[in-house]
Formats: C-alpha cells, structure tokens, sequence
C-alpha cells in the first residue's frame, strides 16, 4: 500500500466478519484465531462493545479494511484489546499506534487499556509506551 491515502478511524459497531477476518488474515493473526469458525467470529464482533477500524480513504477500492481494534469496555475504568491487527500490506505506517490512539481518545483518562501481546509485538508495545504489567493472571482457553 503507498501512503498516497489517508486513513479513517472509526467505530463500527456492525463490522462484517468476511471483513473482519480477512485482516485476521492478512496481518498473520489467524495463527492465533478462529479463522475457521465464522458463528464464533460472529459472536466475538458482537459482543465487543468498542470495534475501532482503520479504513484506506480510497473511495473507487471501496474504502478498504485495513486494521482493526477489538474491545471490551466497560466505558468507566477498563478496556481490554481483544485484536490489534492491521494488514501486512498497511504495516508500519501509523495503524496500530493509531487504533490505540482512537480508543484511547474515544475512552478518556478515566478508562484504562490491557491487552496480551503476542511474543512478535512485545517491541511495538514497548515503542508506543505501553507499561508492561508485572502482576496480570489469567485462565488459558481450552480451545
Ligand atoms: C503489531 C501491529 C499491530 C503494529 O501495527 P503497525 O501499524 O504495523 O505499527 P505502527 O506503524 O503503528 O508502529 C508504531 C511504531 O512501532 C514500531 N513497530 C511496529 N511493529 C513493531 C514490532 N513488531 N516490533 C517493534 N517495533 C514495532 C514501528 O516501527 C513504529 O515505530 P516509530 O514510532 O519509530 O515509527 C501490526 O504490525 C500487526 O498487526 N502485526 C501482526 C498481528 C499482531 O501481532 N498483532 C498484535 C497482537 S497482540
């Protein structure tokens, strides 16, 4: 992708899952989500109370999906990152530091975002400031 078009972010509270999983896709993170399973795809869109996307500013390509944020949010203290994940074509030009920029305007300083990285994006946390918690536990999925 050049960097020729701008980039909206937004709120899609309705975002398709054929959409949806192709940036699973094509940013390597079906790896690690149900690609496979489209009902679960399908309830984990919606679901998630915050869906922010990074579309290309490219009407005659139909404003193509080009990253995605999936959150769960109370709107109040919390926010966890479910998906972080922008096309490998769209990679480092700004999309992912500006999807968390976009929830992090949308939420406000009273809200709080978590999120597990994946080992390949532990430096991209570190790039864009994000603490690392010492102390969070979690249950692992069974599948
Ligand atoms: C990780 C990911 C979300 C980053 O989004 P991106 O749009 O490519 O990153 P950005 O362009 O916003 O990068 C912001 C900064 O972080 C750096 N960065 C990006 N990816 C990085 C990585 N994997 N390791 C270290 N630094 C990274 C960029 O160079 C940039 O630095 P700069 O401020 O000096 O220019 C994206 O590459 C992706 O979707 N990867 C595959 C799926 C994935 O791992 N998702 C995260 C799941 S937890």
């Amino acid at each position: 992708m050049t960097e020729a078009h701008r980039i909206l972010y937004a709120q899609e509270a309705d975002l398709d899952v054929a959409e949806f999983r192709r940036v699973l896709i094509e940013s390597g993170l079906d790896a690690t989500r149900p690609v496979a399973d489209e009902p679960r795809l399908k309830r984990m869109l919606s679901s998630a109370g915050l869906i922010l996307s990074a579309r290309r500013d490219d009407d005659q390509a139909g404003r193509p999906l080009v990253g995605v944020a999936r959150c769960l949010t109370d709107f109040s203290w919390c926010c966890y990152v479910c998906e972080l994940a922008v096309s490998a074509s769209a990679q480092g030009l700004g999309i992912g530091k500006g999807l968390l920029d976009e929830a992090r305007r949308q939420l406000g300083p009273e809200v709080s975002i978590v999120l597990a990285s994946v080992p390949e994006a532990v430096g991209f946390y570190e790039r864009i400031g994000m603490a690392r918690l010492p102390d969070a536990f979690w249950y692992r999925r069974e599948r």
